[in-house]
């Protein structure tokens, strides 16, 4: 059986995650869908407000789980036995990051491996931070993020 993570802040999950998400999910026997726990970034919902809404938007998807951790994403992927990690690529700007933490990763752990999948043209310029942006500033984001998340976002900036 073969076992894959996404893992990412979600913060919210937009779209694009969600795309990525049910097309990793067609490529493995069981994906894991993971938000850090990690306080780097600012985050604007917390780490249970991500899972609901990460459980809300996967139920349909019969070999997704949802989790979360805490420390190096590496620790998690030898702990559960994880065959590959799964990251998307919208465009060149994502891959001096990208390269650089699956390199780092594959040095802190020797059997990690990090897929890439491109994303979707439609969702090539969508992010977690600009949806927030734009919706704080009573922009249209629909489309952009799942209904359940655009709740979530009505009710945390009170519209
Ligand atoms: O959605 P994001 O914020 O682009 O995802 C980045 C993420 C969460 C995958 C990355 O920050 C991560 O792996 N964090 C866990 C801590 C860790 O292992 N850091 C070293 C990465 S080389």
């Amino acid at each position: 059986m073969k076992t894959a993570l996404y893992a990412g802040s979600f913060d919210p999950i937009t779209n694009g995650h969600l795309d990525l998400i049910s097309r990793a999910a067609r490529l493995t026997d069981k994906l894991i869908v993971c938000v850090t726990q990690n306080q780097s970034k600012n985050a604007l919902f917390t780490v249970e407000e991500r899972l609901d809404m990460l459980k809300s938007v996967t139920s349909n998807y019969k070999n997704v789980e949802v989790d979360s951790f805490s420390g190096l994403l590496a620790n998690y992927v030898a702990k559960n036995n994880i065959n590959a990690v799964v990251r998307g690529l919208r465009a060149s700007m994502d891959f001096e990051y990208e390269i650089q933490m699956a390199q780092m990763n594959a040095r802190l752990y020797d059997k990690m491996e990090t897929i890439f999948l491109m994303t979707h043209p439609n969702n090539s310029f969508v992010s977690s931070s600009i949806v927030k942006e734009v919706f704080k500033l009573d922009g249209n984001i629909s489309g952009l993020v799942p209904d359940e998340v655009l709740k979530y976002m009505k009710n945390k900036f009170n519209k």
